[in-house]
């Protein structure tokens, strides 16, 4: 009986064995009730009985026959909150008595600001659902679009807003999403920081009024990250209810967290209104970009797997040479020399450290900055991008045949986006950058930023980046971008029309990413900007790995990987290993606490090799040979933070479980020993309770006496216990089971 109210049933199979699910999205035509359930995940909204879209449910996944109530508008509170305002709305626009943060704002040629939006259609196909709204009276229509996972229940909203009149409109605010929660006391997870010290995580109480995290910058920005997570009552890192999100958006955006008066807690997310408007002229249509959102009942740690997951089965590229479903392949430990040569590059230096890498059993060979153009310095050279003839007189053909030879692939660095003044680039286009006609234009270090929105400048970007892909064999691409906005004009468009370069410049961004893709199938690329300055789930489905900070200190990363780990997966964590003492803090550590560091993510050696002797190069060899045995456990495995580093802990630990259990690596690090404090027992987790798992080292040792082989609850329930002369200042030891 009830089948024949469901309007249309979608079952998608899952693809992963853990999470083996199906999604379904059905819409009640009695209860005009939308419905999506994937993975451990239901949502719901209906229709409201004023033709309203009404949010109902985000939570754990309910029963399939278990029906779900109408919509029903909230009432008014007093004369000061009318029921538009109380009511949580799907995505409302501002008119009425809206006193929330709208999704959509519009202003209309005759001086109209009013919005409201109503349901009038609704398709669902094979992608997912589409409902369309439209305004009362006039022809703005938007289509909220729908994609539920099935393995892991993440859901991805987006709108599209289209105007059908004759006349132009202005959108000021454009949300992809506004998501409502039910009423609780909630603890907001958020990243922040700055260049060399990203991925902060910030947890503080959501209280009365508004919160915002957003980037003015016209990028992801190193200051905050479109990530967040919400925790209802004491849920933790182990247990309890969360709510988690991150936008797909490199340019600027904003998420807004409101505790309104009656309680009600809404999260909107999508373009940065400050300095918006996009106008929309008739039959134009702007697409938002994508908010994904999510819950666990496992706390932060189980949110952070699902994400985990859903960016590897479901976001991140994959190379044509190296299409592997359902997660693309492990990253190539590599070699770069950065932090040795900075620019002064030539062909001999190089071919000298390439050596040094492979010996390592290093997989790619990485040249940074300073091979092109007159690239002496950062004061010259971005924007022409020919070899440097003094430094490589015979072009690049010799370095990359030698690192070929040595059993490397080869990697380049560009910076595509960005001219020095001093360059024939700038010269000869002085009207190619953002800035605003007779204004200053603002360098940071010493450049100025290409606007990407002009189509000449795109043909330009897209077209040396082609060149160079097609006349060298390269099979890799670090993308970096090292400055943000300022006096960003776009002055070929009338003047209300140049905001469009908010939207239009990432836009170009992602098409000269998909089109060298398309192009150029095997490259794989990574986005760096100055470290980590542009890591979201836009950039993410166009390259495979990020570089996650300037900052290589070995300890400093163990916080900064901890706090990225929370929204963003250990397979595109790059993590050097670099010289001691370190450059930004003078540290000194061990290379083989060093290389755990670096181990727990997508490792790199970014050291002058140069200067190693036999010890340190068999070292490194040995762990880099090890690391390779288990790396798919470690950056595609779930993932749980044992020990959190953070809040100036003695001890962290983190500990990875492949897909089948059958195997698990744990790394253990001590910061200082205080008082003599033995290390912690570890409690393993996600493990087989009944397989039997061998452990080995991979460096340091267990208490004497420790099994070499026990169950899966032995290990969980009473722990692995570390040596007792595990101790010291920066130490560290990794471990590695294997089921029987
Ligand atoms: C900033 C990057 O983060 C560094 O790794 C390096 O590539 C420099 N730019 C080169 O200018």
């Amino acid at each position: 009986m009830r089948n024949a109210l469901l309007g249309s049933i979608l079952t998608l199979a899952a693809g992963f064995t853990s999470f083996a699910q199906t999604a379904s999205v059905n819409f009640d035509s009695a209860t005009r009730v939308f419905r999506l359930d994937g993975g451990n995940m239901t949502y719901a909204f209906g229709v409201n009985q004023r033709g309203e879209l009404q949010a109902i449910y985000w939570g754990g996944r309910l029963g399939a026959t278990d029906v779900i109530p109408q919509a029903v508008p909230m009432m008014e509170w007093a004369s000061f909150d009318d029921s538009y305002t109380t009511t949580p709305q799907e995505y409302a626009g501002w008119g009425a008595g809206l006193f929330v943060e709208p999704a959509l704002k519009i202003t209309f040629p005759d001086g109209n600001r009013d919005l409201v939006l109503h349901y009038e259609s609704h398709t669902i196909g094979a992608s997912g659902l589409d409902v369309v709204m439209k305004d009362i009276e006039r022809p703005v229509f938007v289509t909220l679009h729908y994609v539920i996972d099935p393995d892991t229940g993440v859901l991805a909203r987006s709108a599209a807003i289209e105007n059908r009149g004759k006349e132009s409109v202005t959108v000021e605010q454009a949300a992809a999403a506004a998501w409502s929660l039910p009423p609780a006391q909630y603890t907001l997870s958020y990243l922040t920081g700055r260049w060399a010290g990203e991925w902060t995580l910030n947890q503080e109480k959501l209280d009365a009024g508004a919160r915002v995290i957003e980037s003015r910058r016209g990028t992801t920005g190193h200051q905050a990250n479109p990530w967040f997570a919400l925790q209802a009552g004491d849920a933790d890192e182990n247990h309890g209810e969360v709510w988690f999100g991150a936008l797909g958006w490199s340019g600027s955006w904003r998420m807004t967290f409101e505790h309104d008066q009656l309680d009600g807690v809404r999260i909107t997310g999508g373009f940065n209104p400050f300095d918006f408007g996009y106008v929309l002229h008739a039959g134009e249509k702007l697409e938002t970009p994508i908010f994904y959102g999510g819950y666990s009942r496992q706390g932060l740690g189980g949110a952070s797997r699902l994400l985990h997951r859903f960016e590897l089965t479901k976001i991140l590229p994959r190379t044509a040479a190296t299409a592997s479903w359902p997660a693309p392949k492990v990253r190539p430990v590599i070699y770069n020399s950065w932090e040795a040569t900075e620019m002064n590059v030539n062909e001999a230096g190089q071919i000298a450290l390439a050596e040094k890498a492979a010996a390592l059993g290093v997989d790619r060979f990485v040249m940074d900055d300073g091979w092109f153009g007159q690239r002496n310095t950062e004061h010259a050279g971005l924007g022409d991008w020919y070899v440097n003839p003094e430094k490589f007189p015979r072009g690049l053909k010799p370095l990359i045949d030698k690192v070929h030879s040595l059993g490397m692939d080869f990697g380049l660095w560009v910076e595509p986006e960005m001219v020095n003044p001093n360059s024939d680039l700038y010269r000869n286009h002085p009207d190619w950058v953002l800035n605003f006609p007779g204004r200053p234009r603002t360098e940071q270090r010493t450049q100025l930023v290409l606007n990407l929105a002009r189509q000449d400048v795109r043909d330009y970007v897209f077209g040396f980046l082609d060149k160079l892909l097609t006349e060298n064999d390269i099979s890799f691409l670090k993308w970096d971008y090292n400055r943000n906005w300022s006096e960003p004009g776009w002055d070929q468009l009338p003047p209300n029309e140049q905001k469009a370069v908010y939207v239009a410049f990432i836009r170009n961004v992602y098409g000269i990413l998909s089109e060298l893709r398309q192009k150029h199938p095997n490259i794989e690329i990574e986005s760096c900007s100055g470290g980590g300055g542009r890591v979201d789930l836009g950039i993410l489905r166009y390259v495979d790995e990020v570089w996650p900070s300037d900052n290589t200190d070995p300890f400093d990363r163990l916080s900064q990987q901890d706090g990225f780990t929370h929204a963003y997966t250990p397979q595109i964590m790059m993590a050097w290993v670099t010289d001691s003492p370190h450059w930004l803090n003078h540290r000194t550590t061990s290379l083989s606490y060093r290389m755990l560091s670096s181990m727990q993510g997508s490792l790199g050696i970014g050291a002058d090799i140069s200067k190693w002797n036999d010890d340190q190069t068999a070292t490194v060899k040995r762990l880099i040979a090890a690391y390779h045995q288990v790396q798919k456990t470690i950056v595609q495995g779930d993932l749980y933070r044992l020990i959190s580093p953070l809040n100036g802990s003695e001890f962290s630990a983190t500990q990875t479980v492949n897909q089948d259990r059958s195997q698990s690596v744990v790394f253990a690090f001590i910061h200082s020993t205080q008082e003599g404090r033995g290390f912690p027992i570890l409690k393993l987790k996600g493990l087989d309770p009944s397989g039997q798992y061998a452990i080995s080292s991979i460096e340091g040792k267990l208490r004497a006496g420790s099994p070499t082989t026990a169950s899966g609850a032995w290990w969980m329930n009473h722990g692995m216990e570390m040596d007792p002369d595990f101790r010291g200042d920066f130490q560290a030891a990794a471990f590695r089971l294997d089921r029987k």
